[in-house]
């Protein structure tokens, strides 16, 4: 899954080309009529304090290609996520027609666009150091003579390592998504751009069959060294020199990705090249769009409403990790309690505006119910059930174990849950009836029999009952500090059993999916069939196992019941 949501913009500040009066006009418009700052940057000039980090900001840029990789410099730096918007003629990165500018913004500021994080490179050589975003194309410099060599010759390295001599009319050094026609020109690999690191090396006419395209890692040192005069450009010529014979030219992924917006109104990237390029994709297929048709004309089923709920759920969960990732690093460097407590604030509050922002955009009709937020409720027979931070006495020591809980329940009952660990990225998920899953990977809870080779944890255990009861019982028990969290352990069999003496729907709705489709069993301490409930209900004991020691765990509980 490529795309984090890009949930929340409150202000725009736009790049313009000398041509781009009138786009300009409109989106100012546009922002008028959606309360959002516009503050405007020409060619050139730089941002300055018309940037302020704590303000959530989208960079658009009017005008060409030419316009956009300006708007990289000036935008990737500083984070900023960037939308190219065509107001010139042929474009291959500003995706966005000038005629849909309007819809595209919509997109943007409802949450329904995405984001992309794209590599861009780094060269320097002597008078150059450069970072770009399409490509450094060293090529040979027609001489004078017209007898003279008309080829260049390169001498590659990567990591050190010769990979030959690239002799012919040159190379390209590219990201995944830069010099796409010259690659291919040339026989190159076509890259999907997606969040795709690499570089790729292209001799271009070569002359000795030896020379192949190499696509390497984008944190790989590629070294080129020259043996005649040769041309150097980046990105097309933003960065130009004529270098000689014995030069060295290092070229290596630069560390900032670039973030690119991309609504439903960019094409897709197959398409994309294929309009460009003239590409039939599909003979006779006039239609705009390569997921249409399945193979034989078969329509595509339409994905359920739990299962699209899921993809949606693990974006918005994948959004709301980067604020949190970042204020718990605040967290980490700060010592008073006050401070703290405001950090840990505002994360509750950016990942549940993230979060219903990108649910209420694809599911309009549903009601959600978050613990940071107001009840919004219809009469759908859906329900979301979302905890923005699980596990905030961590989250406020600065410890990683915190997690983003996101249920769905159908009539009452928990239908789909999503839990995501921003500090490891770890995403775990699943749907009733479904596999459980921790990313890709299919997750089960153990056969494990005994209970003195259990592991255990325990969340909220006010009075120590659990630890007191079942330390000596077991290998061990372990206080976790997130509920959805410990449900998900339990899931993929780094524990037999987890106990929480109060939990409230938010803590559990989405962990309960996830760690019965792996096969966990779920109770209250009574052995009756945990379920999720509202009101003064809500806040109620859990047991959860992984089936086998779970009538030795009620025993023990029950006979403690009984001592009381
Ligand atoms: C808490 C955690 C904890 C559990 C508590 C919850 P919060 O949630 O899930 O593990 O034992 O009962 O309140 O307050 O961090 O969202
Ligand atoms: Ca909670
Ligand atoms: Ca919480």
């Amino acid at each position: 899954m490529h795309g984090r949501r890009l949930a929340t913009t409150d202000k725009i500040i736009v790049l313009t080309s000398p041509d781009s009066e009138e786009p300009l006009n409109r989106l100012q418009d546009w922002a008028g009529e959606n309360d959002i700052d516009v503050a405007v940057v020409e060619l050139g000039e730089e941002i300055g304090d018309k940037y302020d980090p704590e303000v959530p900001t989208l960079g658009v840029t009017l005008g060409g290609d030419g316009t956009f990789l300006e708007g990289i410099k000036l935008f990737t730096p500083l984070g900023i996520p960037q939308l190219g918007v065509n107001a010139g003629s042929l474009a291959f990165l500003a995706r966005v027609e000038l005629e849909e500018l309007e819809e595209a913004l919509d997109e943007v500021v409802s949450g329904r666009a995405t984001v992309d994080s794209r590599q861009k490179l780094h060269a320097d050589a002597p008078g150059v150091d450069a970072t770009g975003i399409n490509d450094v194309m060293l090529q040979h410099v027609p001489p004078e003579n017209p007898f003279d060599r008309k080829i260049t010759r390169l001498d590659v390295f990567v990591d050190g390592e010769y990979v030959g001599q690239y002799e012919g009319t040159g190379l390209a050094i590219s990201t995944p998504t830069g010099s796409t026609g010259v690659s291919l020109s040339a026989e190159g690999p076509i890259h999907m751009p997606g969040d795709n690191h690499t570089l790729q090396i292209v001799p271009l006419h070569t002359h000795s069959l030896g020379a192949r395209p190499l696509v390497v890692s984008a944190d790989a040192e590629i070294q080129v060294v020259t043996r005649e005069q040769a041309s150097l450009l980046v990105d097309g010529g933003r960065a130009h020199k004529i270098l000689t014979g014995g030069d060295v030219i290092n070229v290596t992924g630069a560390s900032k990705d670039a973030h690119i917006v991309r609504t439903s109104y960019d094409d897709q990237f197959m398409t994309a090249m294929a309009k460009k390029l003239n590409w039939g994709l599909r003979a006779g297929d006039d239609t705009d769009g390569p997921r249409e048709l399945l193979e034989d004309g078969i329509p595509e089923k339409e994905p359920s409403v739990v299962e699209r709920a899921r993809q949606v759920a693990r974006e918005a969960a994948a959004s709301a990790g980067d604020p949190l990732r970042e204020l718990h690093g605040r967290v980490e460097d700060v010592t008073y309690k006050t401070d703290k407590s405001d950090i840990v604030t505002e994360a509750d509050h950016q990942a549940n505006r993230i979060i219903t922002t990108v649910i209420e955009n694809e599911f309009p009709d549903h009601n959600i119910f978050s613990e940071e937020a107001e009840y919004q409720g219809g009469d759908s027979e859906y329900k979301w059930v979302i905890d923005p931070v699980d596990g905030t006495g961590n989250f406020a020591h600065g410890n990683p174990q915190y997690s983003v809980s996101i249920g769905l329940l159908k009539d009452g009952e928990p239908v789909m849950g999503v839990v995501y660990v921003p500090e490891t990225d770890e995403m775990f998920h699943a749907v009733k009836g479904g596999d459980a899953y921790k990313d890709d990977k299919k997750i089960q809870t153990t056969d494990r029999t005994e209970l003195d080779e259990s592991m255990l944890l325990s969340g909220w255990d006010p009075d120590g009952e659990f630890l007191t009861h079942f330390y000596q019982e077991s290998r061990g028990v372990r206080a976790l500090g997130s509920a959805a969290l410990s449900l998900c352990y339990l899931a993929n069999g780094s524990v037999e059993g987890i106990w929480e003496y109060g939990t409230q729907p938010w803590d559990t709705a989405a962990g309960v999916v996830i760690a019965r489709a792996a096969g966990a069993k779920i109770t209250d301490r009574h052995g009756e069939e945990y379920t999720v409930e509202f009101g003064a209900d809500g806040r109620k004991e859990l047991l959860g196992t992984n089936g086998p020691v779970h009538d030795n765990i009620l025993e023990h509980l029950q006979k403690n019941d009984e001592l009381m």
